[in-house]
C-alpha cells in the first residue's frame, strides 16, 4: 500500500512567533498516524519549525531551493543549507514559483538534479491552468511537465513525491471534483507505466493539491488514486489541518 501524506504549505505566512502558536497548536492535536504529515515554512522559519517538531513525526519541507550548489546567487538557498538546518524535503515546481518567478520546465529539472544528488527527497508539483483545461489540453500540459521527471533512473523515484495542483483550483476557493482529481492521478499512473513499468506506477505517491479543506479532504482522498494533499490556505489553522490529516 502506497503511503497517505498530507502536506502544508505554508507559502509566504507565520513570522517566528506565528510559527511557535501554529505549530504549538497542531502539537495538540490528534493526528491519524498511519498519514506521513510535512509543513513546510519559509525558509526564515525552518530550523525554529525543525527544532520545534523534533521527537514529533512532523516533518518539515522546503518550499523551494537553487539548483546550484553554492556561489553567486544573491537571495537564494542552496541543498547543503536546507540540510544543514535539518531539512531534507523540498518542494519544487510550485505554480506560484512557475507563474510569479519565472521557473520553468527546463529551470526545474536542474533543481531535481540537485535535489536528487543531494539524497533530499522532493515534493514535485504541476498542473494545468484554466485555460489550457478549457482548451482540453490539460493532459498534453501534465505529460510535458511530468517529462521533466522522465529522463531519471527508475531508482530516483524512491525520492520523488507528486503533486498535481490545477492552478485554477489554487487559493480559489474551486476544487476539482473528485471525479476531475482522479481521472488526472490515473493519467499520471499511466504516464508512468509507460515511461517505466505498472510496478513503479503503483508505488509512486500522487497528492492533489488546490482549495483541499476539511469539508472535501474526505470525498478527494478517497479517490483511488489520490493519496493525499498538498494544502495551502487550510494548512494555516491547526484545526482544519488536523481535519484534513485525519480525513482518509
Ligand atoms: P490552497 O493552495 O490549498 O490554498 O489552494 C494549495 C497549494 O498552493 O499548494
Amino acid at each position: 500500500m502506497r503511503n497517505q501524506i498530507v502536506a502544508g504549505n505554508w507559502k509566504m505566512n507565520n513570522t517566528t512567533s506565528e510559527t511557535e502558536k501554529l505549530l504549538n497548536e497542531l502539537e495538540k492535536q490528534t493526528l491519524n498516524k498511519s498519514v506521513k504529515v510535512y509543513v513546510a515554512p519559509a525558509f526564515t522559519q525552518l530550523s525554529q519549525a525543525v527544532r520545534q517538531l523534533e521527537g514529533t513525526p512532523i516533518k518539515v519541507a522546503a518550499q523551494n531551493m537553487n539548483a546550484a550548489a553554492s556561489g553567486a546567487h544573491t537571495g537564494e538557498i542552496s541543498a547543503s543549507m536546507l540540510q544543514g538546518v535539518g531539512v531534507h524535503t523540498v518542494i519544487l515546481g510550485h505554480s506560484e514559483r512557475r507563474s510569479l518567478y519565472s521557473e520553468t520546465n527546463d529551470s526545474l529539472k536542474d533543481k531535481v538534479a540537485t535535489a536528487l544528488n543531494a539524497e533530499m527527497e522532493l515534493i514535485f508539483c504541476f498542473g494545468e491552468e484554466l485555460e489550457q483545461r478549457k482548451e482540453n489540453n490539460h493532459f498534453e500540459v501534465v505529460r510535458a511537465q511530468l517529462a521533466v521527471l522522465f529522463e531519471l533512473p527508475e531508482k530516483a523515484w524512491d525520492q520523488i513525491i507528486l503533486a498535481y495542483e490545477p492552478v485554477w483550483a489554487i487559493g480559489t476557493g474551486e476544487t476539482a471534483s473528485p471525479e476531475q482529481a482522479q481521472e488526472m492521478h490515473a493519467f499520471i499512473r499511466k504516464e508512468i507505466e509507460e515511461n517505466y513499468n505498472s510496478s513503479l506506477a503503483e508505488k509512486v505517491v500522487i497528492l492533489y493539491g488546490g482549495s483541499v479543506k476539511p469539508s472535501n479532504a474526505q470525498e478527494i482522498f478517497s479517490m483511488k488514486d489520490v493519496d493525499g494533499g498538498l494544502i495551502g490556505g487550510a494548512s494555516l489553522k491547526a484545526s482544519d489541518f488536523a481535519a484534513i490529516v485525519n480525513a482518509f
